[in-house]
């Protein structure tokens, strides 16, 4: 991994380079998938932005209710630490804690990390104006790139944080890595905020990913999108359809790309050659639905013990700080 300073772009900026081997892996093997990464280039935030905000996507309201009861209790909690937010899009929850430590009058240093620049760019600056005594840096990168960058002596005690259940993206193995890397990451003492969406009923799990103004859809249609533009690809999103299924024994969310024609596919500049049949599928997304004491039992299997969980009235979403 090469981090390279974009002094050109805006100083604030780092941007961490990916070279797209996960593409030619996921699209050789028999079933075909992809890293849901691709999902996020400008216009892929923007479209995630617009799910965000759907009747039928309660994950990010549910949690944003939280945030906004508990922001308090949390910073109480943790004390004053520099905050480092992993995927964090556009900043939005995450003022809920800015705004305390302001209320606080407590110096802050916030690094936002997302894999889309765009998205990062304009939060960054928004968020330098509406808090000008903070320090805030943005880190354009994938997560493992962020936490190995971030793996460095430091001085402040750190919170970590991962919110919008984005570790459901994650398989078991993968999520195994991701903590062992968070571990890796923080100091004995520092703390780690994970939000995760817990398990419930099938039909409010697969109305929030079968949106019925076709959202989701475009959001995942615009994987291929994405792919053309960055590795010079024909993909033809007319041949491809979203589908998003809840699979009961794996208390997952599958996201899929219907190929309905055969087509050849080439990316140029990964020098790949794909062929798909008609009926093929790629699986783009898992959106895993946690329960809250088994996700506390993996976390202290990997040196994160919970000192607080919060969640909703209805127990959709849960909020759980740990400590390394
Ligand atoms: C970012 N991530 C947690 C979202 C989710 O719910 O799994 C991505 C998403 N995919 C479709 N809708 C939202």
């Amino acid at each position: 991994m090469t981090a390279k300073i974009l002094t050109n772009l805006n100083h604030h900026y780092q941007e961490l380079q990916d070279n797209g081997a996960d593409v030619i892996q996921g699209l050789t093997q028999n079933s075909k998938s992809l890293s849901p990464k691709y999902f996020y280039d400008d216009l892929g935030s923007e479209l995630f932005e617009k799910i965000c905000e759907l009747p039928e996507y309660y994950p990010t309201r549910t949690e944003t209710w939280i945030l906004g009861q508990y922001a308090n209790e949390i910073i109480e909690t943790t004390g004053c630490c520099q905050l480092i937010e992993l995927g964090s899009g556009s900043s939005t929850k995450t003022q809920f804690l800015l705004d305390t430590y302001q209320k606080k009058a407590e110096a802050c240093k916030y690094i936002p990390i997302d894999v889309s620049g765009g998205i990062l760019k304009n939060s960054v600056q928004y968020l330098r104006q509406k808090y000008p005594d903070f320090s805030i840096h943005g880190l354009l990168g994938t997560y493992e790139q962020a936490l190995s960058h971030l793996e460095v002596n430091y001085l402040q005690s750190r919170m970590l944080f991962f919110l919008g259940s984005s570790m459901g993206n994650f398989s078991s193995i993968e999520c195994e890595r991701f903590l062992q890397q968070v571990v890796r990451t923080l100091q004995p003492g520092d703390y780690f905020l994970l939000g995760v969406d817990l398990q419930k009923p099938i039909d409010i799990l697969e109305a929030a990913y079968n949106d019925s103004q076709g959202v989701t859809a475009a959001f995942n249609l615009n994987m291929l999108s994405h792919l053309n533009w960055r590795f010079k690809g024909n993909f033809n999103t007319n041949f491809f359809i979203h589908q998003a299924v809840y699979n009961e024994a794996d208390t997952q969310i599958e996201m899929y790309l219907h190929c309905h024609k055969n087509h050849q596919v080439s990316l140029d500049s990964l020098d790949l050659q794909v062929s798909f049949q008609a009926g093929e599928s790629i699986l783009t997304e898992i959106s895993r639905k946690f329960d809250l004491t088994t996700i506390q039992t993996d976390l202290h299997n990997q040196g994160l013990n919970t000192i607080k969980t919060w969640t909703d009235p209805q127990k959709w979403f849960g909020l759980v700080l740990c400590q390394a």
